[in-house]
């Protein structure tokens, strides 16, 4: 499989191959496949090692995964409808840190689950399935709809994974600048 995806500097095609398809074949995922997964997932680092990241996931073909599709707006209801597997992105906001017997608010729960989905996302692609994250979705009408818990965040819909039909036409990157001043800081746009 060839990818058309040019970097700067080198990095480990891992990070080229991924990528976001909107063409499934509807193919279904095991269980076996899907866990590995969320294994990935549960490498990510996170801040205190709190872990905050939680997938509420519905395979094809099953009660649970309807909730989830009918909160995506039309035009990924278009492509995804034929998703192996439809996952909610959900992050705890407030955590009890090492050593502490009270719950404070994790400033960093996005961040860390930002993480796991990425490493979700990577291992689908080294599996060879691909897991397209979506922010076009009624937040509102997904967290009734799976009773998600007022201090957990939701953050996106992965479609995930699906083998994908077609290859082709894949997003490029900005191209790295110099380093800018921006106030105070040094900005690197990577
Ligand atoms: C948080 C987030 C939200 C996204 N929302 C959507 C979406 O609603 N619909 C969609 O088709 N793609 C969505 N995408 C996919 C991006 O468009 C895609 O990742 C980007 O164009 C880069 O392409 P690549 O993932 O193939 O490298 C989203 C990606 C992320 C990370």
């Amino acid at each position: 499989m060839t990818v058309d995806r040019k970097t700067e500097h080198p990095v480990d095609p891992l990070f080229t191959k991924r990528w976001s398809p909107r063409a499934y074949s509807g193919e279904p995922i095991d269980d076996a496949t899907l866990m590995r997964l969320f294994e990935a997932a549960r490498w990510a680092p996170s801040a205190s090692n709190l872990q905050p990241w939680r997938f509420l996931y519905g395979k094809a073909g099953t009660a649970a995964w309807q909730p989830i599709f009918n909160s995506l707006v039309p035009f990924n209801q278009s492509w995804a409808a034929k998703a192996s597997v439809l996952i909610a992105v959900v992050s705890r906001v407030r955590s009890t840190p090492p050593g502490k017997t009270e719950k404070v608010d994790n400033v960093w729960h996005a961040f860390d689950a930002g993480a796991a989905w990425q490493n979700l996302a990577l291992q689908a692609s080294l599996l060879g399935w691909y897991a397209h994250g979506m922010g076009g979705f009624d937040n509102a009408a997904l967290r009734q709809a799976l009773n998600v818990p007022e201090d957990h965040a939701i953050h996106a819909v992965a479609a995930a994974p699906a083998r994908t039909r077609r290859r082709g036409g894949l997003r490029p990157r900005v191209p790295p600048r110099d380093r800018r001043r921006r106030g105070r800081c040094h900005c690197h746009p990577a």
